[in-house]
């Protein structure tokens, strides 16, 4: 499915026909981080299937609505449930939300995800601070950008050399410090899924320089720099990456985790955007 300018605009005045506010501050809550949705005030909600075109998520931890309202005063959408490419949409339907976040006027984009640790000091239950990411699946030729320009939103060839916006990392490892929390940092590595790494793959991840694995993430953050946006991240540290292939990785251990991170990637939000 070819998404253009037309399919994008129809979902946009869709929403802003069903909102009071502007929202400024687009948030996507990964697998079992959906709770986080919760802390949203005087919330419009929207669920996913009355949206024409807006892709549904299937996985189980992901709700499948847009949560619409207010959070530390800040007007902002999130997506509480995500898409991914592993349940069979293209790239650019996994990232068509950003860019309709983008034709909402949202210049701020918070992503979060779920993670396998590479990075062996990490834990269960971490939080760590996205600083960049490896794009395997756009190294395979899985890009959201492949195919037309969409000149409405940025060039050809977008520069990707400070995806993730300094200035806001400064102030979430500020959040941090201040709220005495352990805040990792580390670069997020995004494969397609759905089945997870070979113990082979995470030892050549490793040595590729990565922190934490996951299968999303980095085609949206490609969308949101494409159109301008500033970006955040933050991954949930869900389980250990097994890299001498001796447990098992489930996505039960994944949804789990959900319930340690949730509380502590609330505050770093909360604390960014009181300080914006
Ligand atoms: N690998 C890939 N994706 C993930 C993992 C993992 O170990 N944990 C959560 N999402």
């Amino acid at each position: 499915m070819q998404i253009t300018l037309e399919i994008i605009d129809r979902l946009a005045q869709s929403i802003q026909s069903r909102i009071k506010s502007q929202p400024h501050i687009g948030l996507i809550l990964g697998t079992g981080l959906g709770g986080l949705a919760q802390a949203i005030q005087n919330a419009t909600i929207i669920p996913y299937r009355e949206l024409p075109d807006w892709p549904v998520s299937t996985v189980m931890g992901h709700t499948g609505q847009l949560v619409i309202g207010e959070l530390e005063g800040q007007p902002v959408l999130a997506m509480q449930g995500r898409i991914h490419y592993y349940e069979g949409y293209t790239m650019q339907q996994v990232t068509l939300p950003v860019r309709v976040m983008q034709r909402l006027g949202i210049k701020i984009l918070i992503v979060t995800n779920a993670a396998g640790a590479i990075q062996p000091d990490f834990v269960p239950g971490d939080v760590m601070l996205i600083t960049d990411n490896l794009n395997l699946a756009g190294m395979s030729g899985l890009n959201p950008l492949i195919g037309p320009n969409l000149d409405e939103f940025g060039p050809r060839f977008p520069d990707m050399s400070q995806a993730y916006d300094r200035q806001l990392c400064d102030l979430a490892r500020k959040v941090a410090r201040e709220g005495n929390l352990l805040l990792r940092e580390g670069v997020y590595a995004g494969l397609s899924g759905p089945s997870f790494e070979s113990p082979a793959d995470l030892r050549f991840l490793r040595i590729a320089g990565a922190d934490a694995v996951g299968m999303s993430t980095v085609s949206e953050v490609i969308v949101a720099r494409h159109g301008g946006m500033r970006v955040l991240g933050f991954s949930g540290i869900s389980n250990k990456a097994n890299l001498d292939g001796n447990s098992i990785t489930s996505h039960e251990e994944v949804l789990e985790s959900g319930h340690l991170i949730v509380p502590k990637l609330e505050t770093l939000i909360r604390g960014v955007l009181r300080s914006l």
